[in-house]
């Protein structure tokens, strides 16, 4: 059975017992939908409860009190289980809801027969069926009510466990209540009746997965603690699909499922390992989901986990080298695949292509020499704000290697670095990931050469006053005396175009701010820098520095790869103050 017969069998079950469908909302959570709890500061929706919470809550929902849908999800803490078997970072949720309707009785007799109905569910064998109920605690009793359910249904009480954590609640605010978890064997040979040790062991090792939740709710909490009950029983279930896939194709991994098969195949020749290709597939997958919710790639909230998803499917791809574009490719096909289900990938299928092939192109700029610069010693701030690594991914490759990475020590560096882009936003040109792309960074290294060309051709103690650069034009102001004559203007060009023409190495150090300082680096005039400074060296074939700038990158590894510069105008910006601007052809 295909995921798109799970689906519509799902939704028809229910709807034949009386349930209304409802869409699935955006992974962006609407603000709206969490007056009644403190979800507005969720980033993404993770379950399919949270966008029903008022409902859940008393508010009168406009399809009636039986609903049944499927929820997209994004769950971004599973991150680092990514790989294994069972975990996603985006899942779809199939649920069915009572709205102060019908409670444990119908939930559990339904929920047992859409596992193991051949005709109107998905067949499963219940002899592979186990259940966990709620244990009992001080905010509510044992849910022996459930257990005894599960028992008239057909569960022997051998496969049926009480456990304390069999309690749902998506914050510190809002309902919630006991639950009892479906899980489902997919070994090969069945695992039998187990003893609650045996069963947990099981679970850890993924011989048993968690394939549909039944969360009672009838609590409600506050700051954490529960607080009473709510004016109406509920029932909130949820199945993830790619799990259930999973149980009902036999296979042993979701990568394995038919939600995933084919985008696997795409890989197959690549020579990436195992888990390399399924966090690969389970990040591009995500990302097209959010880029047609609206998120774009930044270095805030939900921009920036969308951001780190592509970067770290980049980071499993990087030897397939700077042209690749293997994450495009895939973006494209989850978008083509899941059209038919969500049509919003349909109408936002070039918006995904461009987003990802952009910031893919971006990164795989910097990211094979970032790995190299990793190799030589690790700093995360030079690798965040020069090569564009987030932290985490840093912290990745420094666990892999057994090395510690000072989180503090980074977040602080961080700090000072964005206090002093804000300090030199004014006119100046900005340190940091932001607005990088190829034709800005181009402009920067050619900015370096203009200042020690004027340094070399008018006046060595010529001093940078400011500076910006867009995509089309760099901007230098700089404090001198007089009007620049032609000859001056033709003799700046032509030392810069020489020095592109040598192809010199353009190569970053950090440094105290005090060494920095003595070797004559140079600085913006009137800036202020942190203890630790990045200067950018653009060395001759001796190794003799032609320029050295306090700088936070980024930069061409290169200066060949630069092409011709232009002085298109120079003018007087203030007394004493001269402005040029230039361009690369
Ligand atoms: N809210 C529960 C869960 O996410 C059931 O839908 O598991």
């Amino acid at each position: 059975m295909l995921s798109n017969e799970i689906r519509d069998k799902f939704i028809a079950f229910f709807e034949k017992r009386g349930h209304k469908i409802i869409p699935s909302t955006s992974l962006v959570p609407d603000k709206d939908f969490f007056e009644s709890s403190d979800k507005h500061e969720l980033l993404f929706v993770n379950s399919g409860m949270q966008p029903l919470s008022p409902y859940l809550m008393g508010k009168a929902h406009p399809e009636g009190k039986r609903l049944v849908n499927i929820q997209k999800c994004v769950r971004t803490q599973d991150i680092d289980e990514v790989g294994d078997n069972t975990h996603d970072t985006f899942f779809e949720m199939m649920g069915n809801w009572s709205l102060g309707d019908y409670f444990k009785e119908d939930a559990i007799k339904w929920s047992y027969e859409f596992l193991t109905s051949k005709e109107e569910g998905l067949g499963l064998d219940k002899d592979r069926l186990y259940i966990t109920c709620f244990a009992g605690n001080e905010s509510a009793p044992k849910d022996i009510e459930s257990a005894e359910l599960w028992e008239k249904a057909g569960i022997p009480k051998e496969r049926i466990y009480f456990l304390e954590s069999n309690w749902w609640s998506p914050g510190e605010n809002g309902p919630c209540g006991p639950d009892t978890e479906m899980f489902y064997d997919i070994t090969s040979d069945g695992l039998g009746n187990l003893t609650l040790e045996e069963y947990l062991q099981a679970d850890q090792k993924q011989q048993v997965v968690e394939i549909w939740n039944d969360v009672f709710m009838e609590y409600e909490r506050k700051d954490g603690k529960v607080i009473g009950k709510l004016k109406q029983k509920n029932v909130d279930t949820g199945s993830g699909l790619e799990r259930v896939a999973m149980a009902v194709q036999g296979k042993d991994n979701i990568f394995d499922t038919d939600l995933f098969k084919e985008a696997y195949q795409l890989l197959i020749n690549l020579p990436l390992d195992e888990k390399a290709k399924r966090i690969i597939l389970d990040h591009m997958r995500t990302s097209v989901f959010l880029i047609a919710d609206g998120v774009k790639p930044s270095n805030k909230d939900r921009g920036y986990i969308l951001r780190r998803l592509m970067r770290r499917a980049a980071r499993y791809t990087s030897q397939l080298g700077e042209t690749s574009q293997v994450l495009t490719f895939l973006a494209s096909f989850f978008a083509e695949k899941y059209k038919n289900i969500y049509s919003n990938l349909l109408t936002s299928d070039q918006i995904i292509k461009e987003e990802v092939l952009k910031e893919e192109q971006k990164f795989r700029k910097t990211l094979e020499r970032g790995l190299k610069e990793f190799e030589k010693g690790v700093d995360p701030f030079i690798l965040a704000t020069t090569y564009g690594f987030p932290i985490e991914l840093t912290e990745e490759l420094a666990k892999e290697k057994g090395i510690h990475i000072d989180r503090e020590e980074f977040d602080r560096k961080m700090y000072e670095h964005q206090k002093l882009s804000q300090t030199s936003s004014a006119g100046m040109f900005k340190g940091g990931l932001a607005n990088h792309n190829e034709k800005t960074v181009k402009l920067h290294t050619a900015h370096h050469l203009l200042l020690a060309a004027l340094q070399e051709v008018v006046n060595p103690d010529i001093k940078q006053k400011g500076s910006n650069i867009t995509e089309e034009r760099l901007r230098m102001d700089f404090l001198c005396d007089h009007k620049l004559t032609d000859e001056e203007k033709n003799k700046i060009e032509d030392w810069v175009n020489d020095r592109i023409s040598e192809g010199l190495n353009v190569i970053r150090k950090e440094m105290p701010l005090t060494e920095a300082e003595k070797i004559g680096a140079q600085m913006e005039f009137g800036a202020k820098y942190p203890d630790i400074v990045s200067v950018y060296f653009i060395e001759d074939k001796n190794g003799n520095a032609v320029s050295k700038e306090f700088c936070g990158g980024p930069h061409v590894s290169n200066t060949k790869e630069l092409g011709h510069f232009k002085i298109q105008k120079e003018e007087a910006v203030a007394q004493g103050v001269r402005r040029i601007k230039g361009i690369l052809e």
